[in-house]
């Protein structure tokens, strides 16, 4: 497995590499991410094959000034290992000041899916999210890239924008991966403390109940109400929002009269946890 620690360097590599998916990452890896290292392994091997190139990066633009950039967990050795077994090809690993050049000025930014739901909790934070994907799309130049289900808003955002800018990658959706009792797996996880992490599954069960209630033909409001239940009845859950939306653009939804995606966000402690899951009536 090739590690590239600079633009030039991935540059380089990228001339004679052929066809190429691109995994954007913040490490900290776990099996979430190595599953889409398999999804755009597979992509590759349904075209007769490429080079699946991982990118690690902890985005300074995406946090906000009280949020956990510091503290957001650093293992590269770890992390190397990983790919390097998962049958990655290639580590994209800038630092900070290769992409981050004093001056700069452009940015995308996405008028209204930046600014809606985690757009409103975390200002900024999308348009961190989307300049910097447009830079990895520019450096790596991939074909196609993978992302997951879990950070819904942020795949639907990479979708449109994609569209939007003509960008000729191709987005692989990646469905959430989930430990044993149904807790979508994320770096955060960690700095769950026991009893928080005991308690967590409470988000996919709550999910699990919504998704078969509109299967049953239940309404917007029976859906909030029996999943505030739910999670109202675990003290250490301390709800931040629940959203009912359109699965394709996030707008908002009066009735369940075609897919919707079911958006939590809540937190344990001081750890956020956001999961999601698309309903259809
Ligand atoms: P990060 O949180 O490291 O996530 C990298 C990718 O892994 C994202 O596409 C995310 O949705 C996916 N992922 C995380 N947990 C997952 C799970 N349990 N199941 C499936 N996929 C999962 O998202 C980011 O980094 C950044 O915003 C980034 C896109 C790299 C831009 O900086």
């Amino acid at each position: 497995m090739d590690i590239c620690r600079s633009i030039d360097a991935m540059r380089t590599w990228r001339e004679g590499a052929g066809r190429v998916a691109l995994v954007p990452t913040m490490g900290a890896l776990h099996d979430g991410h190595l599953t889409l290292v398999a999804r755009a392994r597979d992509w590759l091997d349904a075209r007769g094959g490429g080079r699946v190139v991982t990118s690690i990066f902890v985005n300074p633009a995406q946090f906000g000034p009280t949020e956990d950039l510091d503290r957001y967990p650093r293992q590269e050795a770890q992390d190397l290992d990983l790919l390097s077994r998962a049958g990655c090809d290639a580590v994209f690993l800038p630092q900070a000041a290769d992409i981050w050049r004093p001056g700069a000025q452009t940015h995308v930014q996405l008028s209204q899916l930046g600014g809606i739901l985690m757009g409103r909790l975390r200002p900024g934070h999308f348009r961190g999210v989307a300049t910097v994907v447009t830079k990895l799309f520019n450096i790596v130049q991939p074909q196609a890239a993978a992302f997951g289900e879990k950070d819904y808003q942020q795949l639907t955002l990479i979708r449109r924008m994609v569209a939007d800018l003509d960008i000729p990658v191709t987005i692989l959706p990646v469905p959430t991966v989930r430990e044993a009792d149904g807790l979508a797996m994320s770096s955060r996880n960690q700095r769950l403390t026991p009893a928080d992490r005991a308690a967590a599954p409470v988000l996919a069960r709550a999910l699990d109940r919504a998704q078969a209630m509109a299967g049953q033909g239940a309404g917007v409001s029976a859906l909030r109400r029996a999943i505030r239940d739910m999670l109202r009845a675990e003290p250490r859950a301390d709800i931040r929002s629940i959203d009912i939306r359109d699965a394709e653009d996030l707008s908002r939804v009066q009735s369940i009269d075609r897919a919707v995606v079911i958006l939590l966000a809540v937190r344990f402690g001081d750890v956020l946890l956001i999961d999601q899951r698309v309903a259809h009536p």
